[in-house]
């Protein structure tokens, strides 16, 4: 969407075309709520800039016959390692030689996908936040084999799309979720102690920390699968350290199904 609305041209890869129709359906509805905001008093104006921004949208469910007219291939597939080299090894024959292969990876290393590829120096870390449209942030990650090229040119690419880049080394969980998640996981230990219940837990963090969102409210938004991913990930990498300890809370409702808002229900119920 904000590669599509700063005018890049782009192929909406997915698994099936039931998931693109709602993904193109999610999209729209985006960028009326930015319309509303971005062109307040000129209603036709947004119309236009909504009409602009999916005339640059196209969708396919085959990522291998639509990457040979690519620049950059930003991945955002499910957070297992296996899954994604697999994907990454399959797009590196049919990309062309100066494509860019970046992973939004939430915490996975950015080394191990470089290596299933042969363009490790063109392979790097584009870390988006949700909602991406809303949040100013891109975390850009340089492994020991980007080149500085690329690098740069992943840099640029966040400013064309209205971003801020920071950069960091490709260490479990970059900037944000090495500081994010380990919070959220505290909040839900806190919880199962029984100290406070999580909506105090929740409007404590809003009022007393400025938080936009309590921990809780953000583990739905972000999704509970995603966050037991992380978190399972960095326990098996690093099991004596209690901060990636894992929750029983937690696995409970993901074993259950409740992965958050996407769902219905999380820590919360959604109607
Ligand atoms: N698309 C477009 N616009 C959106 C949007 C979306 N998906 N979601 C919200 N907005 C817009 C709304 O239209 C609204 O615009 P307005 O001010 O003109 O009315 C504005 O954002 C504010 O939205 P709301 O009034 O609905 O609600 P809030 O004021 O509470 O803001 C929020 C919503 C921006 C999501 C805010 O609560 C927030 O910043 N929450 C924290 C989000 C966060 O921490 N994200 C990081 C998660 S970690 C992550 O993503 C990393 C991953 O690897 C796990």
């Amino acid at each position: 969407q904000v590669a599509a609305a700063s005018g890049h041209t782009v192929v909406l890869v997915d698994q099936s075309d039931e998931i693109l129709k709602k993904s193109t359906k999610g999209i729209e509805e985006s960028l009326k709520r930015v319309i509303k905001k971005k062109f307040a008093d000129k209603p036709e104006a947004g119309a236009e800039f909504i009409k602009k921004t999916l005339k640059n949208l196209t969708t396919s469910t085959d990522a291998a016959s639509v990457v040979h007219s690519t620049d950059l291939v930003i991945e955002a597939i499910v957070e297992n390692l296996e899954v994604k080299n697999k994907l990454f090894k399959t797009l590196d024959k049919f990309a062309p030689e100066h494509t860019i292969f970046a992973s939004n990876t939430s915490s996975l290393q950015i080394t191990k996908m470089a290596n299933a590829t042969t363009r490790q120096d063109r392979f790097g870390g584009l870390h988006f936040f949700n909602p991406v449209p809303m949040m100013k942030l891109v975390e850009v990650i340089k492994t020991p084999m980007t080149s500085q090229k690329t690098f740069e040119s992943l840099v640029d690419f966040s400013k064309a799309v209205g971003k801020s880049p920071v950069s960091c080394k490709d260490t479990p969980g970059f900037i944000v979720n090495r500081l994010l998640v380990p919070y959220m996981m505290e909040a839900v230990r806190l919880y199962e102690r029984g100290d406070a219940s999580k909506e105090d837990i929740d409007v404590a963090m809003k009022l007393g920390a400025g938080y936009p969102m309590g921990p809780f409210e953000l583990l739905d938004y972000v999704g509970l699968d995603t966050s037991k991913y992380i978190i399972d990930g960095w326990h098996s990498l690093e099991p004596n350290n209690p901060l990636f300890a894992p929750s029983p809370l937690l696995n409970k409702l993901v074993e259950e199904k409740k992965l958050g808002k996407k769902t219905g229900e999380g820590f919360y119920k959604y109607k």
